[in-house]
């Protein structure tokens, strides 16, 4: 269990259940383009314990902001609590008689970083609500609920990579997801075995226009997929990506069209170096996608490009941004004895740079969503 589960209060509780962050090894901005994402889990994890109520209300406490908010159904919930309001609405709109609960929510998953600290909420409630009700949700469909909670509840109109993340992915493993048909694949990804670590760089920047680039980029995309008479830029083949090209007016959306399709085909390139047990071969394909994200995305700035540089001049095999973008943290593959080097050079390429100093750790993959045996 990750520190975060030691710091919930005192129970009784009916049931507690920890869900992940997660990181992106390589696949972004693919999902809502009906494409491939490779994320694993994070040790970090929001964790939540649960106490059923005999009346429909909600009652949600977060360490992280010390407060208590309430509600019943009836009022649209603002702020933090609004992913938990959203998990028991979309629960009643799938048709589930909620049972109302005290909740109570901790985290060691940074928020504001790209790691997915929402979906962690999320999945978490979500397994704790279900529990509390005895619905017998298959863990494979429970991203699509979360999903929808954001979506349609909070408003935010992302893809479904880093539900799915939160709830399925395995320890030691990548997980390897069609985002159209939902399938599968536990790849696994033992770093240590082969003398490799990841290294995650937080880089602090302050996160600006987020959502509003996010839903543009989410709308070039879907338009250009409709001048290309494709349901969605998954069907543009990477040998049908020039005539594709030729075919759109848009300087724009001939760029963002070009880094979905070339980074599908990372993905599944990434996936194949992983089976054959070659995961240094993983790193030009992340320095790629980088340079994807930052060239015809633009979705790098200026300290996550820095990150990336300095973890590649310091022997790193591969770096890039992971998540959204704008900001949040950078993965760089590098050898395992090399990780405080490559670190300390990310730190002094920021100090001259003047940035706000970065943070760094280093990930192996984790457990996805969990049920936790809580004494207490
Ligand atoms: C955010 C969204 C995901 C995905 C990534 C970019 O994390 O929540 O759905 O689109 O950005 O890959």
């Amino acid at each position: 269990m990750s520190t975060a589960g030691q710091r919930l209060p005192e129970g009784p509780y009916d049931a507690v259940w920890a869900s992940p962050g997660r990181v992106n090894l390589i696949g972004e901005h693919t999902d809502y383009n009906d494409g491939y994402v490779l994320p694993f889990a994070l040790p970090h994890s929001t964790v939540v314990g649960g106490r059923r109520l005999d009346r429909p209300s909600w009652t949600v406490w977060s360490e992280q902001t010390g407060e208590t908010v309430t509600f019943d159904g009836t009022q649209k919930v603002e702020g933090w609590a609004a992913y938990v309001a959203g998990v028991v609405w979309a629960l009643r709109e799938a048709g589930h008689d909620v049972p109302g609960a005290a909740l109570a929510i901790t985290s060691d998953v940074p928020s504001g970083a790209g790691l997915s600290s929402s979906a962690a909420i999320e999945c978490a409630v979500l397994a704790v609500l279900l529990d509390l009700g005895g619905f017998d949700v298959p863990m494979a469909v429970r991203p699509r609920l979360a999903q929808r909670a954001e979506n349609e509840y909070v408003g935010a109109p992302t893809g479904i990579m880093d539900q799915s993340a939160s709830t399925l992915c395995r320890a030691g493993h990548a997980l390897f997801l069609d985002c159209r048909s939902l399938a599968t694949e536990q790849v696994p990804f033992d770093l240590a075995a082969q003398g490799l670590a990841i290294l995650v760089v937080d880089s602090r920047a302050p996160h600006a226009h987020v959502t509003g680039e996010y839903a543009a980029r989410r709308r070039d995309c879907e338009e250009a997929a409709k001048i290309l008479d494709v349901p969605a830029l998954r069907d543009v083949e990477p040998d049908g990506l020039q005539a594709a090209l030729a075919r759109l007016d848009d300087e724009v959306m001939r760029k963002r069209v070009r880094h979905v399709v070339t980074e599908d085909q990372r993905v599944l390139d990434t996936v194949a170096a992983l089976r054959s047990g070659d995961a240094r071969a993983v790193g030009p394909l992340m320095t790629a996608s980088h340079s994807s994200m930052r060239e015809d995305y633009e979705i790098t700035v200026p300290e996550v490009d820095t990150a990336v540089s300095a973890a590649l001049r310091a022997g790193a095999y591969g770096a890039r941004m992971t998540g959204g973008g704008f900001g949040g943290c950078v993965l760089a593959l590098v050898d395992a004895e090399r990780c405080a080097a490559v670190e300390a050079a990310v730190r002094e390429a920021f100090a001259e740079a003047g940035f706000t100093p970065p943070d760094a750790f280093v990930v192996t993959p984790a457990e996805g969503t969990h049920k936790i045996d809580y004494a207490g």
